[in-house]
């Protein structure tokens, strides 16, 4: 399978790094809006810079990979599936729930797969826990928090604005790590209650180059929900971008039978700790065969045998619109009933 990127910013780099090696894909072509980027992706790793029109039309790409930030999600995976590729979205997998249906309808209707990240949620850490829960290791699920506290992305990032615009702050950039991680390990959510503020309403750039201007908020940028799984269990979740320090855990999960602490969703590794009655301390829980390092990519090339062997691939479009469901509820604060899908 040929792969074609589209979006050759921050997070294009480990793709490339990965894909590239892979005996799975072939990265065939990139391309920009800034062209210069695509051309220097395409000098250090290979394959042919094209304009976004000539690679979604290009003969030998068979997935576009959309790596574009949230506002282009939509409509670049549209056109690439309406030109028959199949299309693998980096998260959110389209800023609107509307957008997104539409979005797995038309690829239904034109026989293509959509994939979206995380793929995180496929590395050693999730998928141990998801693991010891449907063993029963810690008994019957009850309830379960999740953290991710942070003081927002302009530290660090070069062009930070889309974190503070439609489609950002840190429920839609962050919740798609932390509620994909949660639905993997309990399954669907099927109701969701949230308070949603926005702290600031402007915020100032920190990084190179960039440093000194300033960024109008359009999101929530702190949110608190609670999260009702269908399986009955409820898990308090609090994403923010307005917290400076905190030794809150990512993820815990507990049971009847003893508790569980996940490991950072926004990694592949572990460790997976666990606690029982009678035991003296936690422990860590042994690894399952399954990515522990950086192997963003990883999602995209299951989608690349799922094809090649016609089985269902893992980080799939309806799992990215489940979360996104859960995701538009928190985000606006909102109380909502879920549709939980049959797919999950
Ligand atoms: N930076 C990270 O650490 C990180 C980590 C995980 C996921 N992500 C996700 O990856 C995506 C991209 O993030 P990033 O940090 O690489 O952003 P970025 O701004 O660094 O790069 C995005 C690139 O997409 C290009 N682009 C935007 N709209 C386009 C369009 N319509 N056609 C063609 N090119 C277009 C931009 O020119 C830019 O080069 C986002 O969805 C983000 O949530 C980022």
């Amino acid at each position: 399978m040929n792969i074609g990127i589209i979006g050759c910013g921050a997070i294009s780099g480990i793709y490339l790094e990965n894909l590239t090696k892979s005996r799975r894909v072939r990265v065939a072509a990139m391309a920009d809006l800034d062209a210069s980027r695509a051309k220097a992706a395409a000098a250090k790793y290979g394959g042919r810079a094209l304009t976004v029109d000539e690679l979604i039309d290009a003969r030998d790409v068979d997935i576009v990979l959309n790596l574009t930030t949230p506002d282009a999600h939509e409509s670049l995976a549209r056109r690439a599936v309406e030109a028959g590729k199949h299309v693998y979205n980096e998260k959110p997998l389209c800023i609107d729930p509307a957008g997104a249906r539409n979005l797995l309808e038309l690829a239904r209707r034109k026989g293509v797969r959509v994939g979206c990240a995380p793929d995180t949620v496929l590395g050693a850490g999730i998928q141990t826990s998801r693991k010891l829960v449907a063993d029963g290791a810690i008994g019957k699920p009850v309830g379960g928090l999740a953290f991710m506290l942070c003081p927002g992305h302009e530290s660090w990032h070069p062009d930070p604005a889309f974190y503070y615009k439609k489609g950002g702050g840190p429920v839609l950039d962050m919740g798609p790590y932390y509620i994909t991680a949660l639905v993997t390990i309990l399954g669907p959510v099927a109701g969701v209650r949230s308070v949603a503020r926005m702290t600031r309403p402007q915020r100032t750039i920190t990084s190179a180059p960039r440093r000194g201007q300033t960024i109008d908020v359009e999101v929530a940028t702190h949110c608190v929900g609670i999260l009702e799984f269908a399986s009955g269990a409820s898990v308090s979740a609090t994403l923010s971008f307005d917290v400076h320090r905190s030794r809150c855990a990512n993820i815990e999960v507990w049971g009847t039978e003893g508790a569980l602490a996940v490991p950072d969703p926004n990694g592949f590794g572990g460790p997976v700790s666990i606690f029982r009655p009678g035991d003296q301390d936690w422990s860590d829980a042994p690894l399952v065969d399954a990515p522990a390092h950086n192997a963003r990519g990883f999602g995209v090339e299951d989608m690349a045998v799922a094809i090649a062997e016609n089985r269902p691939h893992r980080a799939s479009g309806a799992l990215a619109l489940h979360v996104l469901d859960v995701m538009t509820a928190m985000a606006t604060g909102a109380t909502a009933k879920i549709e939980p899908p049959q797919v999950i």
